[in-house]
Formats: structure tokens, C-alpha cells, sequence
């Protein structure tokens, strides 16, 4: 998994894939910020976890090269993302297309990009949700594995929508997960493709 902050998503695909029928183990976490939070929620879980920090690097393309190169050490199949606030270069979304997963707290295609829970409030939207969708190289915009949708109630602020948001991500993650490990959806000619 790759991650930037507090984890809870992380945490979420852990407790899942403690199932014995589980068909996706969480093998490696990197993060970019050395005080991720999410840090100790794998080394809690005994998870190997990495800090690449992208500062160190003199291009989006070298830093995702890094990580790709910590990815192909650990043999890592599949990537998951969990507010990973960096957005990769061509190079490394052509490279894992198909394998790249991303949680966004919205109902994509609407409000991409940041602060996107006052970006619903702001439009008087009745609901919201979030979206586990396939990486491609454009921000926010691959197609849709799984939605949840929530209400948008009188009185909401953004950390309000957010917490009954985030309820359903930790839902809908592991079964997005579970359907991309089982190659019950995968991506074909751009689109989700699923098989029964
Ligand atoms: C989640 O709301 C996710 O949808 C967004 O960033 C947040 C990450 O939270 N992309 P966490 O680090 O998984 O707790």
C-alpha cells in the first residue's frame, strides 16, 4: 500500500485480509512522509513498511522508479493507495496499469482532486460517497471498481461528511480489493470489466 498519512484505510485492508479466504495479503507499506501516521499501523501489524521520501528525488518519474523498484523487491502483485498525496508520472501508471488502486472521498466523476468533502458541501449536493477506481495517468479519473453512497445532512461540515464517509471506505476497500486479486474486475481497453 502506499500512503502519506494516518492509515485508516490501511488499517481497514489489514483487518480484511486477516480472513482466511482472504485472496490478498497487505506485503509492504510505503509512505513519502517520514511521520505518516500509517507507519505504526503497519509496524503494529508487523508489516514491512518503507519511507521513500519524493524530495529526494529530481522528478515525479525518478521518485515513482524508486518505489517501483521497492514494489518488484518485495514482489508486490498489486498496489493499493490510501491518501498517497502524490501524483504519479506516466511512466508508473502505464508500468502498473490495471494493478493500481485508489480510494477517493466522493462520488467520482464529481469533485476530484482536494478538499473535496467542503467542494460537495459548496455544490448543495444531497449525497456523497466515495470510489475505488482504477489508476490511469490522469488525476482522479480511472474507471470505478465499487461506490458507497452516504446523505449529505442539514447542518454538515467537512469533517462531519467526512467521518460518515471514511465508514464506508473502510467498507468498500477490501471489496474492491478482494474483487481486483480475484480478477472478478479487471481493466480492459480502459474500462472496468467485470465477470461473474
Ligand atoms: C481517505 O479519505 C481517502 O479517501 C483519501 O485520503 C484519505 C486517507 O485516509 N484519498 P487514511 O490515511 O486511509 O486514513
Amino acid at each position: 500500500m502506499l500512503i502519506s498519512g494516518r492509515g485508516s484505510n490501511l488499517q481497514s485492508l489489514i483487518d480484511a485480509a486477516k480472513a482466511p479466504d482472504y485472496p490478498a495479503e497487505i506485503a509492504l507499506v510505503i509512505s513519502n512522509k517520514e511521520n505518516a501516521a500509517g507507519l505504526c499501523v503497519a509496524q503494529n501489524a508487523g508489516i514491512p513498511a518503507r519511507v521513500i521520501p519524493h524530495q529526494n528525488y529530481e522528478s515525479r518519474e525518478a521518485f515513482d522508479r524508486a518505489i517501483d523498484m521497492a514494489l518488484r523487491e518485495a514482489k508486490i502483485d498489486l498496489v493499493a493507495e490510501a491518501g498517497f498525496m502524490r501524483i504519479h508520472s506516466e511512466w508508473f501508471a502505464k508500468t502498473w496499469e490495471g494493478k493500481l488502486l485508489n480510494i477517493h472521498p466522493s462520488l467520482l466523476p464529481l469533485f476530484p482532486g482536494i478538499r473535496v468533502h467542503q467542494q460537495a458541501l459548496d455544490a448543495g449536493v444531497k449525497e456523497s460517497g466515495c470510489t475505488v477506481h482504477f489508476i490511469v495517468h490522469e488525476l482522479d479519473s480511472g474507471p470505478t471498481i465499487a461506490q458507497a453512497a452516504v446523505p449529505v445532512l442539514p447542518g454538515d461540515t467537512a469533517e462531519t461528511l467526512a467521518a460518515r464517509i471514511l465508514v464506508e471506505e473502510h467498507k468498500i476497500y477490501p471489496q474492491a480489493l478482494k474483487l481486483v486479486a480475484e480478477k472478478k474486475v479487471v481493466l480492459k481497453d480502459g474500462k472496468s470489466v467485470f465477470r461473474t
